[in-house]
């Protein structure tokens, strides 16, 4: 018998062992821990989680509920388990499976969990409840006496309208957010957070910018108390992974920054920003420019042309700003560009080796990239709105273009 042969009747002992195993049992190991090594493996898991989740929803849906609160309950239950932010599968699999992935399955794997996120919307509460019948009294209503259908005989007037709830939508910046972050975890960046109430520390010092810089005014910072802040941009995150994980790393954090600027059409006290950072041995800015260019062509379509333009930032050196031919007149000069024909869009540059060293991290060996980019600005140039107070203020009319 050949060892192939071999092989398919008597499955590895991991292999035995990994099909035996539940989906939370799995979940909560690592792909090392399971074995699971290639693309095709990593194709098979995701495939089986895919299975899970789809199953176990149309489960629900054919048991349905007694009552709206029963209904309410399993719902929740059914949501919890896949969606909760601590415990729930889809962060284990970020955790556990994506974050801890080797640098090349990395793209796979941000793909493969990319696809499950987005099918894992379907047990949402608002879809669930819609899609999760009561029992026996599926259309029933109050008004329906006993005497319009004869004493005895269930009270059911299929000629009522059913009870529609609207539905809500994605708003504008979480959707921009999160087609920022797939175009990144198909390259094999990883998603990482900080506080939003942050330490002067990482905010300024550890970014290499000294109390007495004047760069620091720049910042219009809204302090809690003289060591604490509202962090007036994402790169505090930079550092704090950078000493998490150490190199090489590859993340982007999308989150929440605070500015005390007065509102207007382009300036609000709470933004979203999402930073990138790359460190590796022989990081260059061709990666840099190769890197961004790549993203702004995906996210504004192919027709987009790119440049670099000198800037500065303390936290890196050389600094730029990624410029980009106007997406309103294609670069013939508008109001936008100011006539010029390209508009700046975000900050970035070859990462300080100051900034590298609080970090944690060897400027001699290693090198870095990073960006950082305005998300209410990519989503207004996207999707064409000219005031930025338009994404805070929760008005429906506004929100449920989207
Ligand atoms: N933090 C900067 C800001 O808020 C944006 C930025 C610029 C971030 C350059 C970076 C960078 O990581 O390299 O204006």
């Amino acid at each position: 018998m050949s060892e192939s042969e071999t092989e398919n009747r008597i499955p590895p002992k991991k292999a035995r062992s990994r099909s035996r195993m539940s989906i939370d049992d799995k979940t909560n190991k690592t792909l090392k821990d399971l074995d699971v090594k290639t693309p095709e493996a990593i194709g098979e898991l995701f495939a089986e989680l895919s299975l899970a989740l789809d199953s176990e929803r149309q489960h629900l849906i054919g048991e349905g509920a007694s009552d709206d609160h029963e209904r309410a309950q399993k719902v929740k239950a059914l949501r919890d388990r896949w969606l909760a932010r601590k415990g729930g599968q889809v962060s284990l699999i970020d955790e556990n499976w994506l974050k801890k992935a080797p640098k090349e399955l990395k793209p796979t794997v941000g793909r493969a969990f990319n696809q499950l996120r987005q099918q894992s919307a379907s047990v949402e509460t608002e879809q669930l409840l819609q899609d999760v019948p009561i029992r026996g009294s599926a259309t029933a209503h109050p008004e329906t006496t006993k005497a319009e259908f004869g004493v005895g005989r269930p009270s059911v007037d299929i000629t009522l309208p059913g009870y529609r709830r609207p539905l809500g939508s994605i708003h504008p910046v979480t959707r921009v957010m999160r087609e920022i972050e797939d175009i990144f975890l198909g390259l094999g960046f990883s998603i990482e957070s900080g506080p939003e109430v942050e330490s002067v520390y990482y905010s300024f010092d550890a970014l290499n910018i000294p109390e007495s810089h004047p760069a620091r005014d720049e910042w219009d910072t809204l302090y809690v108390n003289s060591e604490t802040v509202l962090r007036p941009h994402t790169s505090p995150v930079q550092i704090r992974a950078m000493k998490k994980h150490g190199a090489p790393l590859y993340i982007l954090c999308p989150g929440k920054a605070y500015r005390h600027d007065n509102p207007d059409s382009t300036h609000a006290t709470m933004f979203h920003q999402v930073e990138g950072l790359a460190v590796d041995t022989d990081i260059t800015f061709a990666d840099l420019k190769g890197t961004l260019e790549y993203f702004a062509k995906k996210f504004f379509g192919d027709k987009i042309k790119t440049n670099f333009s000198p800037s500065f930032f303390p936290f890196t050196e050389p600094s730029g700003e990624l410029v980009i031919s106007c997406v309103f007149c294609g670069g013939e000069g508008c109001r936008v560009c100011k006539e010029s024909g390209w508009v700046e869009v975000m900050g970035c540059g070859m990462v300080h080796p100051e900034v590298l060293r609080h970090g944690g991290i060897d400027p001699e060996r290693y090198s870095g990239w990073a960006f950082g980019l305005g998300v209410e600005r990519f989503a207004m140039m996207k999707y064409d709105i000219n005031d930025i107070q338009l994404f805070h203020q929760g008005d429906v009319r506004f929100l449920e273009q989207f």
